[in-house]
């Protein structure tokens, strides 16, 4: 019998639904599944943690965590509390860089009884690979004067060690897909780092002649994700463009409500981490309707992470057949609960048995 040790936060706002609903379908499946076993541990770290204590999580938050396989975390914020660059880099951006976890895959994929906003949508099925641990996320940078001559400076990060790594992680993916990586650049504009980004991808490629490449500019990118996203398989970006991209690949399925990820630490020398892409969603915490989906596809990315993909694709199959069969929160159309939902992914689980 195998057993995961979880490090589990369920952060704030919808967290605090969702990832409870998921810790439900993972122990239904333990107990209907035999050989695997889970053994969380919850950690109340969020921005009541630090309205008592003036930081997202304890000194030594980042030693305990170490200690286990993985981390598992609903959504952090709550931004009329805690201004959001302060929970989010005291928490999620710690954790992430702490434990190198310097690669995020999101996928995005046409999913069964999910309607699409799409007006015709094919059988699109892509992988986003965000760079996550620089680029446009940096802490450097500054204010300086005052009044109207106010400036604002931010500066971007690009070593070449993180962008072939994260270049080197989508082309082994494509390999094990439909062998082909596009990269979300934008030289024609950005003019130090982009045109550096285009020459790592082509150094990089060079690697992999089975993979086939493409390369869109960011803006013309975002467009063919709405008009044929199909064409895609494996995309590559820079932290802020694969951010946006996943969460218009969220909304290109039907709802940032399913949409999953995983921060990969490809050294194995640190947990990872499985959160859905999706925030805290403040607009409806409270009324028991958050869709749990993004969260439970999450824990099945942590599986697939374990190396338990069988197991994890007929999760997969059964979140697609409760959607398929109506059972579904708001953001998609339903009149379902979120534990309403939960409940149909349990009982189908049962019936594996
Ligand atoms: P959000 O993702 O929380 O919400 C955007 C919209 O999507 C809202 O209308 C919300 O109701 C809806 N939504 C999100 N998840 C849903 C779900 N599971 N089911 C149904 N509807 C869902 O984004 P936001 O409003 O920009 O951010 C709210 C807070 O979350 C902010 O503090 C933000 O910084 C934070 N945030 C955190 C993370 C993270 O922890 N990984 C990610 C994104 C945003
Ligand atoms: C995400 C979020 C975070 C990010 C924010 C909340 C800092 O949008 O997980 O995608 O941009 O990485």
């Amino acid at each position: 019998m195998k057993t995961y040790e979880i490090a589990v936060i369920p952060g704030d706002g919808i967290g605090n639904e969702v990832v409870p609903a998921a810790l439900q379908v993972l122990r239904t499946l333990a107990d209907v599944h035999g050989g695997l076993n889970f053994k969380f541990t919850s950690f109340p770290w969020n921005c009541d943690y630090y309205m008592a204590n003036g930081k997202m999580m304890p000194d030594d938050g980042i030693d305990i965590l170490k200690g286990f396989q993985a981390v598992f975390l609903g959504a952090i914020g709550d931004p009329k509390r805690v201004p959001d660059h302060i929970s989010l880099w005291g928490l999620l951006i710690k954790i992430r860089r702490e434990f190198e976890q310097s690669i995020n895959i999101r996928p995005a994929a046409y999913f069964k009884g999910l309607e699409s906003p799409l007006k015709h949508t094919k059988n699109f099925d892509l992988m986003v690979v965000r760079e996550n641990s620089e680029g446009e996320y940096s802490e450097i940078g500054g204010r300086i004067h005052k009044g109207e001559d106010q400036l604002a400076i931010q500066n971007a990060i690009f070593s070449r060690r993180a962008t072939e790594r994260a270049m080197d992680y989508a082309f082994k993916l494509a390999q094990s897909r439909r062998g082909h990586v596009t990269s979300a650049t934008k030289s024609n504009g950005i003019v130090h780092t982009m045109p550096f980004w285009d020459e790592v991808f082509e150094d990089v490629s060079k690697k992999y002649p089975d993979v086939q490449t493409a390369a869109y500019h960011i803006d013309a990118l975002s467009a063919f994700f709405v008009t044929r996203p199909e064409i895609f398989d494996v995309v590559v970006s820079s932290n802020l463009f694969g951010d946006i991209l996943s969460e218009l690949g969220a909304a290109i399925m039907g709802s940032i409500g399913i949409a999953p990820a995983a921060n990969i630490n490809t050294k194995g020398n640190y947990p990872s981490m499985f959160e859905p892409v999706h925030g805290s969603a403040p607009d409806i915490y409270g009324r028991g309707i958050a869709n749990p989906i993004a969260q439970i596809w999450t824990a099945k990315m942590m599986l697939d992470h374990f190396g338990d993909t069988d197991i994890a694709q007929k999760l997969l199959d059964i979140l697609q057949d409760v959607t398929a069969e109506g059972v579904k929160t708001p953001d998609i159309g339903g009149r379902a609960t979120t534990q309403e939902v939960t409940e149909a992914i349990c009982n189908k689980l049962k019936d594996l048995a």
